[in-house]
This record gives structure tokens, C-alpha cells and sequence, in this order.
């Protein structure tokens, strides 16, 4: 095993695009930033150096942080932000995982920006279960806004209402030829005639799940949240932010360019969002330079059939080890509320999350950010900043019908809280996890920090135990998963990595308005059960 070092300072850059000026946040001035290559096995070391005004940390999306819950990055969370002039180094063995995930920073709204990819390969001699490609690529889907981040969030909560929508999707930072002042601002991949290649994708947005398709080209889905897949070959994929998917594109067309276009899925009613496709090219060696791209169909952005697909196709490439007896089952509501107050005196800040008037909510809780790392109150012992009552059942009444909330709002209210789910080392655990809420429902992509977990079941409507089937022979092992709207998932894990694990949603205005949960996993016996001291140079709030 070796080690890999690198160096990240957090920068701000000047930047144009859509013909407008303006600086973003970075790391060693790239956008998209630096790409982290390790082989599984690899201890990385990441030395974060903060020289912006802004808070920072860096959160390692999808790896398992086996033992090393001080690195995982989430801001009051794991950590206190690194403030402007700090340093911080993290520290993680990529523990048997590999594949593609991504980095992004995890505070405010900072990940917009700053975000990069995170390469494993296999260790040295293993072979992969699919030829390797001719050449490999990495896309990353994100979305841009002309105004200022920070600024934008604070505006968005304290208004109390929905983002507004990106002002451009884009691929690899480029926005394409479907946008003002773009036409030069494209990613483009030359592919030679016969050639296949592995495309690793990286759904890095805010607030948008994305389709993605090439024009009259298959994709072969082999790998999922860096585990692989049996081969699914389709004409379109579907990420949610912070999901990851490799496929495989065999150049079989004639010589061409043709469009790789990325565009919304958007599964909630009266969201407002770009309707429009950022477009990279995907051009044969040969092909006129300034031909028309072909286009690339896209789903509708409703298109809930589309995803479905989609998640159908995904199964684990072996069957795997998936826990069939459990010992803690917990039932959880997601979903978007407005709070009481609103209707009686409109837009004033009272009792939404962080200062906000819409909320979200697990379980009737909106999740309330301390200001102290809620690891470091834990290891210590600090009273006052969490409690360990997150309630195993939805607080209040839930039931809908065909996906459409037909309930009272005032039976999905929720409480504001820093509530915790505490569980003891190697409990064998199932979330059901329900889409619900009365502002509206939709497509959430949860996520769970510092594991994977087996996604064992979902369909739509309520979930019923009567009738559910589960699949407990191949289900993908994955990091996020794409509750469906109006549906249900179900995940199963042994907890068994110590430390204090955020799960949340991985839109971020849904994270803002307190969509998410933290879980405690305690000690095993034992140093390879034991979450070690913290390191010396650990922020302070
Ligand atoms: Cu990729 Cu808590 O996030």
C-alpha cells in the first residue's frame, strides 16, 4: 500500500462565464478542482489549507473512513470549519472500495464550486469484470449561478421560499452551446471509431438530479457509488448530487459529433428550474470540427418512469452479504413543511431551520446545526449540544394517497431539534425511508456518511410490509439513494465503523431547511473498533 499526498488550498478565482465575471470559490484554482488518484489499499493524505475569508472543510462523499471519523468532513458534524488562514490535514485509508466518488467542500453552499473527483483503482494485478476501455473520462455534472454563493443562500433562507433555479448546468464547468455567450465554453471528448470508453460521472450539483444521455450511443452501467454492477446497458442514466455511476460507450456510430447532454429531472410540482440541456461533445476523430452535434434525447424532466428503469437496472455484480436478520428498524418520513408560523405572519423568521420559514424534516425533526462539532461534544462528553432521542417513528400523521399529499398541513409540522440516533457497535440496521411532506413530494437522494448500504427494496406510494418485496440476494450496495417520489426506499447496514454519521439529503436547500439526521455508533472492543483521538490539529469552532 502507499501513500498519496495532496496539497489543497482553497482559493478564490476569477472566473467568466455566460459573460459575466466573478470570483468563486476553488481549490489551487481549478474548476472543476483537482482529481484524487489512489489505488484501494492507499492511505491520502490531504493537507487543506484555507486561504479565503470563508469557512471551509472537505468531505470525502462516499469514502468509508473506516476508523477515521475525524476526516469525514461535515461541518459541525465531524468538524469545526477550518477558518480563513487554518489548515487542516485529512487522513483516510481507502478500506476495501474502489471505483469513482467525489470530494466537495461541506459547508454553506461552498460545494457549488468546490468540488473535484476521487479516482480508485484496483489494486495492482486485480483485473476489472469488463475489458478496460480503450481510455477513461471523468464528467462532472454541476450548476452554476452568476450571483454570489453565499450570498445566494443567505438570500434563499432568509426569504423563506424555494432556490431559484442555476443560471447554467454544466459539464466539467462548461455550460455548452445551449447557453448566452457559451458556444466556446464546451467539454469535448475525442473518440476514435471502434474504441470504447469508461465514462466516470459525477452528479456534483446543488440542487438538481440530473439525466444524462450521448446521442444514438448505449451506456453500460458497470459500477455504482464506486461498487460494481452487472452490466446494465441503457440509453440514459439518472444521478442524483453526490451520486456516481461509471458506464461504458463503445465510438460504433458514423463518424460524427454528437451531443453528451445533461439535463433536470425534477420529479416536485411548482419547482422552478432551468428547463434546458448543457451539452459537451463526443466527436469522432475524423468528424467535420464544426459540424452540428447530433442531439441527445433526454427524458422529460418528470420522466419518474425513466428513473425507475434506471434503478431496476442496478444490482450488485456478485450476490453479497447482506444482513437478513435486524436488530434496530427504524421508520423515517422525509419531506418538505412549511412551519406554523408562516401563515400567521408571513416571511418573519421563527421556527424553520436555520432561520428559515420552509422546513424539511426526518420524522417530524428539522435538523438544527450546532455550533460545535457534534463528534467532538460526543468523544468529549460536552453536554448541551445534541440529544440522543431521535424518535424511531414519525411524529405525526403521514398518509397520502397516489403520491399526493391529501393531509392537513398541520399534521406534518415538524420541531426543530439536534436530535441523534444512538447505536451500539455491529447493530444490524434497516431504514425504511418515506417520501412525504405537504409542500410537495419528491425524488430525495439520501445519503449516509461513513458507509455504504445494501438498497434492499423501494416502490411507490406507502410503504406496506404486507407487500413489500425485498431483494436480499444482489441489491446494489450504494452511498445515496434516490427515494422514489411518493415512494419508498429501504436500506439495510451493520454498523460497525464508529463515530457520529450524518444522513441527509443531498439537494441543498434541503439540507439548509434541516432535511437530515445524525447517527452515534459507538465503540466495539477493541483498537480495530475504537474511533481513535482526535488529530491535534482538529479546528476549533
Ligand atoms: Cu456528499 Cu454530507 O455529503
Amino acid at each position: 500500500r502507499s501513500t498519496r499526498f495532496y496539497d489543497f488550498k482553497v482559493q478564490t478565482m476569477r472566473i467568466t462565464k455566460l459573460c459575466n465575471a466573478k470570483d468563486i470559490v476553488t481549490i489551487n484554482g481549478m474548476f472543476p478542482g483537482p482529481v484524487v488518484y489512489a489505488q484501494e489499499g492507499d492511505r491520502v493524505i490531504v493537507r487543506v489549507t484555507n486561504q479565503t475569508p470563508y469557512n471551509a472543510t472537505i468531505h470525502w462523499h462516499g469514502v468509508r473512513q473506516r476508523l477515521t471519523c475525524w476526516s469525514d468532513g461535515p461541518s459541525y458534524i465531524t468538524q469545526c470549519p477550518i477558518q480563513a488562514g487554518q489548515t487542516f490535514t485529512y487522513e483516510f485509508t481507502l478500506v476495501q472500495q474502489k471505483g469513482t466518488l467525489l470530494w466537495h467542500a461541506h459547508v454553506s453552499w461552498l460545494r457549488g464550486t468546490v468540488y473535484g473527483a476521487i479516482v480508485v483503482y484496483p489494486k495492482t494485478g486485480v483485473p476489472y469484470p469488463f475489458t478496460y476501455p480503450y481510455e477513461e473520462h471523468i464528467i462532472i455534472l454541476g450548476e452554476y449561478w452568476l450571483k454570489d454563493l453565499l450570498q445566494l443562500e443567505q438570500a434563499v433562507l432568509a426569504s423563506g421560499g424555494g432556490p431559484p433555479p442555476a443560471d447554467a448546468y454544466t459539464i466539467n464547468g462548461h455550460p455548452g452551446p445551449n447557453y448566452n455567450c457559451s458556444s466556446n465554453d464546451v467539454y469535448k471528448i475525442d473518440v476514435v471509431l471502434g474504441k470504447t470508453y469508461l465514462l466516470r460521472l459525477i452528479n456534483a450539483g446543488l440542487n438538481m438530479e440530473n439525466f444524462f444521455a450521448i446521442a444514438n450511443h448505449k451506456l453500460t452501467i458497470v459500477e455504482a457509488d464506486a461498487e460494481y454492477t452487472k452490466p446494465f446497458t441503457t440509453d440514459r442514466v439518472m444521478l442524483g448530487p453526490g451520486q456516481t455511476v461509471n458506464v461504458l460507450v463503445t465510438a460504433d456510430q458514423p463518424i460524427q459529433r454528437y451531443s453528451m447532454a445533461m439535463g433536470p429531472y425534477m420529479s416536485a410540482r411548482n419547482v422552478p428550474f432551468q428547463n434546458i440541456s448543457s451539452i459537451a461533445y463526443f466527436q469522432y476523430l475524423g468528424a467535420m470540427p464544426n459540424s452540428l452535434a447530433l442531439p441527445a434525447p433526454l427524458p422529460s424532466f418528470n420522466d419518474n418512469l425513466a428513473v425507475k428503469t434506471v434503478m431496476d437496472g442496478l444490482k450488485s455484480l456478485n450476490p453479497v452479504d447482506v444482513p437478513k436478520e435486524i436488530d434496530t428498524n427504524l421508520f423515517i418520513t422525509i419531506g418538505l413543511n412549511v412551519q406554523k408560523c408562516r401563515s400567521k405572519t408571513p416571511n418573519q423568521n421563527c421556527q424553520g431551520a436555520n432561520g428559515g420559514v420552509m422546513a424539511a424534516s426526518m420524522n417530524n425533526i428539522s435538523f438544527i446545526k450546532p455550533n460545535l462539532s457534534l463528534l467532538e461534544a460526543y468523544y468529549k462528553k460536552i453536554n448541551g449540544y445534541y440529544s440522543e432521542d431521535f424518535p424511531g417513528v414519525p411524529l405525526k400523521f403521514y398518509d397520502f394517497v397516489n403520491g399526493a399529499p391529501n393531509n392537513i398541513p398541520n399534521d406534518t409540522e415538524s420541531m426543530n431539534g439536534t436530535r441523534t440516533k444512538v447505536l451500539e457497535f455491529g447493530t444490524r440496521v434497516q431504514l425504511i425511508l418515506q417520501d412525504t411532506g405537504t409542500v410537495s413530494t419528491e425524488n430525495h437522494p439520501i445519503h449516509l456518511h461513513g458507509y455504504s448500504f445494501y438498497v434492499v427494496g423501494y416502490g411507490t406510494g406507502n410503504y406496506n410490509p404486507q407487500t413489500a418485496t425485498f431483494n436480499l440476494f444482489d441489491p446494489p450496495y450504494m452511498n445515496t439513494i434516490g427515494v422514489p417520489v411518493g415512494g419508498w426506499a429501504a436500506i439495510r447496514f451493520v454498523a460497525d465503523n464508529p463515530g457520529v454519521w450524518f444522513m441527509h439529503c443531498h439537494l441543498e436547500i434541503h439540507l439548509s431547511w434541516g432535511l437530515s439526521v445524525v447517527f452515534i455508533v459507538k465503540n466495539g472492543h477493541g483498537e480495530l473498533e475504537t474511533l481513535p483521538h482526535p488529530p491535534a490539529d482538529l479546528p476549533r469552532c
